[in-house]
């Protein structure tokens, strides 16, 4: 059976070599350097050795030198089998100093079995008897020493330039570290100076990590490391917790971005509005994985919005309360131009038809003069009525809401040349309420007013309603149907006055439009508990 030495630094090379020899019933021998492998060799020499050159301790052409100078050993063949050494003059110096063979590494296994069986074949027939060789020459030292340099220098070149990548990588990750200090700087000033802060949730621990910017507003400054969730609980306004809650168990069913606007309790007793928008991501099973988000300092918004609403309130107050002046001074004109000045003008007319009769005859003249005086008379007192009418109609104090109506739908129905009914399930009695009754009678007005002006419609029906103590007023045309209603807010001056004068009463009113088919305007107001009664 063949006996092979194999000397290599490196195990998995040896389990290579020992796998292919191995296979082809070969005895292995193992050695991890030069000096191990003479060592093995003088006790037991084998059949031939398979060696690396560049390993510790001792190198292969050291061994090689000492194989050539021992003379049990100089006849089995020696074969160099290396990864490092690839270059002309590394195969010259192995072959002069007396290598079998020289393979540089990997070599597929069937050529280093056919390279190793031919070197068995080609060996000596008996050992080289005689003087053991001469050491190496000179020549061949310098070449040896010459392949070392080489060697050396080639290593050196490439540990510089290992070197070199290794700074160049060092300072890339320099400058990296660098930037993200830098950007970690820059969002800390910027949450600061935008009052921003930002946190992350850890469902697993049930902890807050929040940004310096966070910690200030919530007034957590101060504390350092992940701030437990029952902590940041009892820093909000008792009545905000819930919402809180509910808003963290709604984020973490569904993926929505939320936001959220609560109040903050501090240590001196002040209290801010921060707006906190969170995120949550799912992973594809479409388990909450993290939840992060923002928060802001909005207690200069947040009172500047109470100031607009309550400013808004006043003027709101302020305009019904000019409201309900001018129905009143509207209603005390009417009803003195119709009670004072229309006696007086039927006292005048009376005194003028005495007058003509007596004149009748004596002077006719005179007496035709003074019948133009009755029928200009005539004129002032329908004018007097008109104008009235137009102050308030007397049908609205006298009679109530459903005859005015019924009377200003008549009156503009007729000159639109459209048909109109009026439907009520609701008692006339029920809408006396002074304020009710003005306010329900202008809203109508106003949307039959706009239904002669804009609508082109042929009928309006006109329904009041009452469900429970919900009472609904409707106005519906046929017309071309109202193009876009306006946005809140935007409202022209009719429909804004229909919203205010609803909105002073507590209800409401809404404007819809069916292009080609109408428009729908419709009040809803609560009654007060006491018209229930009625
Ligand atoms: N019944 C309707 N059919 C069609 N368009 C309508 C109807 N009612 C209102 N509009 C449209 O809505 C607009 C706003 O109505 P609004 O009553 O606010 O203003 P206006 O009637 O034009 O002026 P005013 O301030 O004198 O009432 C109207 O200009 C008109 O274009
Ligand atoms: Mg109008």
């Amino acid at each position: 059976m063949t006996r092979a030495l194999i000397v290599d630094d490196r195990q998995d090379n040896l389990y290579l070599l020992r796998a292919l020899l191995q296979a082809r019933g070969w005895e292995v021998e193992e050695a991890a350097d030069g000096a191990a492998a003479l060592e093995q060799a003088r006790r037991v020499a084998p059949d031939i050795v398979v060696s690396d050159l560049l390993m510790p301790v001792m190198d292969g052409y050291t061994l090689l030198r000492h194989w050539q100078a021992d003379e049990a050993l100089r006849g089995i063949p020696f074969v160099v089998y290396t990864a490092t050494y690839t270059e002309p003059q590394d195969e010259r110096l192995a072959l002069d100093l007396g290598a079998a063979a020289f393979a540089i590494k990997p070599q597929e296994p069937d050529h280093l079995a056919a390279l190793l069986d031919g070197v068995l074949a080609n060996r000596p027939a008996a050992p080289a008897a005689g003087p053991p060789a001469a050491p190496a020459d000179e020549g061949q030292l310098r070449q040896y020493s010459e392949v070392l340099v080489r060697k050396l220098e080639k290593r050196t070149a490439q540990l510089e330039e290992a070197n070199r990548r290794l700074e160049a990588d060092l300072a890339a990750r320099r400058e990296a570290e660098q930037a993200l200090r830098k950007s970690e700087t820059d969002l800390r000033l910027a949450q600061a100076r935008a009052n921003i802060g930002s946190w992350e949730l850890d469902l697993a621990q049930g902890t807050i990590t929040a940004s310096d910017e966070m910690r200030r507003l919530i007034g957590r400054g101060a504390a350092a490391g992940p701030l437990p969730l029952a902590e940041l609980a009892a820093v909000l306004h008792p009545a905000d917790r819930w919402a809180v809650e509910a808003g963290g168990v709604w984020s973490l069913r569904e993926p929505r971005a939320g936001r959220q606007q609560v109040r903050v309790r501090h240590g001196d007793g002040a209290t801010t509005w921060i707006e906190c928008r969170a995120e949550t991501e799912f992973d594809a099973a479409g388990t909450p994985v993290r939840v992060s988000g923002t928060a802001q300092d909005v207690t200069e918004r947040q009172f500047l919005m109470e100031r607009l609403a309550d400013s808004n309130d006043q003027l709101r107050a302020l305009a019904a309360r000019m409201d309900r002046l001018r129905e009143e001074e509207s209603s005390r004109l009417s009803r003195e131009l119709h009670d004072e000045l229309g006696q007086a003008l039927a006292g005048l007319k009376l005194d003028l038809a005495t007058l003509h009769t007596r004149l009748g005859a004596v002077e006719p003249g005179l007496a035709e003069r003074v019948r133009s005086m009755q029928s200009q008379i005539d004129e002032m007192v329908r004018t007097t009525r008109d104008i009235a009418r137009r102050l308030r109609p007397r049908v609205l104090d006298d009679l109530g809401v459903l005859p005015a109506i019924e009377a200003q739908a008549a009156e503009i129905c007729r000159r639109m040349g459209a048909r109109y009914e009026l439907v009520s399930d609701v008692d006339n009695e029920a809408l006396v309420e002074p304020a009710l009754a003005t306010a329900v009678f202008r809203v109508v007005q106003e949307a039959l007013t706009n239904i002669a002006r804009h609508a082109g419609a042929t009928r309006v029906d006109i329904a009041v309603q009452r469900q429970s103590d919900l009472l609904t007023v409707e106005v519906r045309d046929n017309g071309k149907g109202m193009a876009d209603p306006p946005a809140p807010g935007r409202a022209t001056l009719g429909l804004l006055g229909m919203q205010e004068r609803a909105a002073a009463i507590g209800g409401q009113v809404t404007v819809e439009g069916f292009p080609g088919k109408g428009t729908v305007v419709t009040l809803r107001v609560p009654l007060p508990r006491q018209m229930e009664a009625v």
